[in-house]
């Protein structure tokens, strides 16, 4: 089987403004910058995977719009397969709109096109999934397509990781389908709440922001600390997370080494403004572990 990650996942424009504060309900501000690039949690993964070697796949789909081909374009020139993206005519790309202030950012995602991307289309690119060595999924697209391609994979002895995010109730047998569980810390609260959290736990790797990320195995915890960097802008670091990961599992690496890289990838990416403009290509992750 080829090193192959597929992800089967979101892609948006963030449309990025900067202010000093948010502004209170009924009140206008005037901010201080604006920003577009692209993002998704489904782009972004595989774009962090991409920069760290992985092959890649999308499956996904945007609006036939200015947004949507900018967006695609932006995939392949990181190299990754797009043959599975599909242009919607009338309905519009997905955005993020990023509220940065500080350390603070809040997002609204309007999905747009992520919300008609069906168990039928991901089940027209059914070989895609069954070929790839992972399968990597986020919660950006409708609960019953991500359990499709959850079911294809797990049909073809494809593990999955599935990174919770944003956060939603979901159905058992995807819980248990998934090999690998990626929530951050709020998402984990959420989990604690699920009759099957006591199953899930032994497959949740666990982002923790400035604590570093954390894994189960066989009931005992491991903790990979953080390492100090200077933060410019946070989002996106989960998802260059969880694309490292994927990328490093699927090249045969260990628990514990996937999860070491993916926590330096995700400080390095914090670095630079915007989701995926500070996701480490894979010498600049090396040079980084190096220096330690
Ligand atoms: O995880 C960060 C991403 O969430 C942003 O790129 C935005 O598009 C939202 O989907």
């Amino acid at each position: 089987r080829k090193k192959k990650v597929c992800v089967v996942g979101s892609m948006n424009m963030d449309l990025m403004v900067t202010a000093d504060r948010v502004p209170e309900q009924g009140e206008t501000i005037l901010g201080d910058s604006f920003a577009m690039s692209p993002g998704g949690k489904g782009a972004n993964q595989a774009v962090a995977a991409a920069r760290l070697g992985a092959d890649v796949e999308m499956i996904g789909a945007v609006g036939d719009d200015s947004f949507g081909h900018v967006l695609l374009s932006a995939l392949k020139e990181e190299g990754i397969h797009t043959e599975a993206v599909q242009f919607l005519a009338g309905i519009a790309t997905g955005t993020a709109t990023i509220i940065l202030s500080g350390s603070d950012n809040r997002i609204i995602v309007a999905p747009g096109a992520n919300k008609q991307v069906s168990p039928e289309l991901v089940q027209a690119q059914k070989e895609k999934i069954a070929d790839s060595s992972i399968l990597l999924l986020q919660l950006e697209l409708p609960v019953e397509t991500v359990a499709a391609a959850a079911d294809i994979a797990r049909q073809n002895d494809v593990p999955i990781i599935l990174n919770p995010a944003p956060y939603q109730e979901l159905p058992e047998s995807l819980l248990r389908s998934a090999a690998f569980l990626t929530p951050n810390m709020v998402e984990n609260a959420a989990m604690q709440e699920s009759s099957l959290y006591s199953f899930i736990k032994e497959k949740l790797i666990l982002t923790k922001g400035k604590q570093g990320a954390a894994f189960y195995e066989k009931g005992e915890v491991t903790t990979i600390p953080s390492h100090e960097v200077d933060v410019k802008d946070t989002t996106g670091a989960g998802d260059t997370f969880n694309g490292a990961l994927a990328a490093q599992l699927s090249d045969g690496r260990s628990v514990i080494e996937a999860v070491t890289a993916a926590n330096a990838a995700a400080a390095l990416s914090v670095k630079k403004a915007g989701a995926q403009a500070g996701m480490p290509t894979l010498s600049e992750l090396e040079q980084f572990l190096d220096g330690k």
